[in-house]
């Protein structure tokens, strides 16, 4: 099965960008990890720190047949963008975001989420786990007993 992943702003920091939030390990070493862990997944990975950009990868991967669905951390644009939250109504594939801190239990601004209302869930504080917790849903939606 082929996952888009897209990482939005300032995530081609991880690592470096404040690691006592967001850890030591880069998104790279994590995906080499994740590929290892999930041989059945094939992932395609974007990041960007533009807004438009990001709209551009949605709209692609919806319009790809081969993608089953994607999985986006927006970054700080979940907080704050229309323009992404308008893109998501458009997309007919499952969309899954993702956090890697607990939103919740950090500044006010964080709580405010434009984005979940239009994708199918959302997981956040399981650090980079949030993005393997989000391809076992993938998973659990091959098997029709689970599905939505
Ligand atoms: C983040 C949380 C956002 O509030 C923040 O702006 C990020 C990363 C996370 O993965 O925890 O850039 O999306």
């Amino acid at each position: 099965m082929k996952l888009s992943i897209i990482n939005g702003p300032n995530l081609n920091l991880l690592g470096i960008r404040e690691p006592s939030i967001y850890g030591n390990q880069s998104f790279e070493k994590f995906l080499t990890e994740l590929i290892k862990i999930e041989p059945t997944f094939e992932f395609i990975y974007n990041q960007s720190n533009i807004e438009g950009v990001i709209i551009d990868l949605l709209q692609k991967y919806n319009n790809d047949i081969n993608i089953k669905g994607i999985i986006l951390n927006a970054g700080a644009y979940s907080h704050t963008s229309i323009a992404i939250a308008d893109s998501l109504k458009s997309i007919s594939k499952p969309v899954v975001l993702v956090h890697i801190s607990n939103v919740y239990q950090r500044e006010i601004e964080r709580k405010t989420d434009l984005l979940s209302a239009n994708a199918a869930g959302i997981i956040t504080g399981f650090g980079l786990s949030s993005y393997l917790l989000a391809v076992e849903w993938f998973k659990i939606q091959t098997k029709s007993f689970y599905s939505l």
